[in-house]
């Protein structure tokens, strides 16, 4: 493992790796601070890190019980409960196996009848508490954080947004490989709201992310790759392993705000 460069990368040899260290870092945090505020990403990346979370809470290591946990995101347009939904992964995945009480597992309304009021809630809500202690990020192909697609502009804040469609494309494989069944639009936390968290930890694991980490690694700031907004944030570092943190070469094509190789 080595840590290099102004945005902190660290590199691993493997997920697994990366996996452990992300855990690491949550149990360490609320060992410190039981009531700590963290918001969790779903998607593929974190599933092994929750995994170790769920053995640590089983063996009786690891507790959410006095933490609040915070939705980065979650799809508009799902029926109430569905098992595609953010909040189901998340209660799955982490709330009742690491003994979150429910009541401290906090989610945009998206059932709301006016969404903008919802997500000024969630912001508002986020505001109160004080921030998150600990956010954790995933990276989409196309550099997104959260949903904040190319072009978000750095002080947006949780809002009703529009998934590009190279995210519906990815996330087809939740929904039995059918784009038409992936929701178009969601309730995400802003590029403002995730800077205002204390730490951050983006990771990105495999090589479908080595795009998105090498664009990283080499552009300034810049709107067509959300996820360069973390520059400006003081305490953020960048897991990721071999596979993604490869020697291919890609480039940001400004036209299109997408990468390619
Ligand atoms: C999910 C989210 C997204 C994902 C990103 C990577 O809540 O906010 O930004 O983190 O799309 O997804 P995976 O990990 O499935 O590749």
């Amino acid at each position: 493992m080595r840590a290099n460069n102004s945005l902190e990368i660290v590199d691993f040899e493997s997920e697994l790796e990366v996996s452990q260290a992300i855990a690491d870092e949550v149990v360490e945090l609320v060992t410190v601070n039981p009531f700590a505020k963290i918001s969790f990403p779903t998607g593929s990346t974190l599933q092994k890190t929750y995994g170790i979370l769920r053995d640590s809470a089983r063996l009786g290591r690891f507790s959410l019980a006095k933490a609040q946990v915070f939705l980065l995101d979650e799809y508009v347009g799902l029926p109430r409960g569905s098992i595609d939904s953010y909040l189901s992964f998340i209660s799955r995945e982490i709330q009742e196996p690491c003994g979150l009480p429910l009541e401290a597992l906090h989610f945009p309304d998206v059932h709301a009848s006016d969404l903008h009021e919802a997500s000024e809630k969630y912001e508002d809500l986020i505001r109160v508490v004080g921030g998150m202690d600990l956010q954790i990020l995933g990276i989409g192909s196309n550099g997104h954080i959260g949903f904040n697609e190319p072009g978000t502009p750095l002080n947006s804040r949780t809002r009703v947004a529009h998934l590009a469609p190279e995210t519906r494309e990815a996330n087809a494989r939740y929904f039995n490989g059918d784009i038409n069944m992936v929701p178009k639009r969601c309730i995400t936390q802003g590029l403002s709201t995730i800077l205002s968290a204390k730490k951050i930890l983006l990771v990105a694991t495999g090589l479908s992310k080595a795009g998105s980490v090498s664009a990283l690694r080499t552009s300034r700031m810049t709107e067509s790759l959300p996820a360069t907004a973390l520059l400006t944030h003081g305490d953020t570092r960048i897991f990721v392993d071999r596979q993604a943190y490869g020697n291919r070469e890609f480039f940001l094509d400004g036209s299109q705000g997408g990468l390619r190789s």
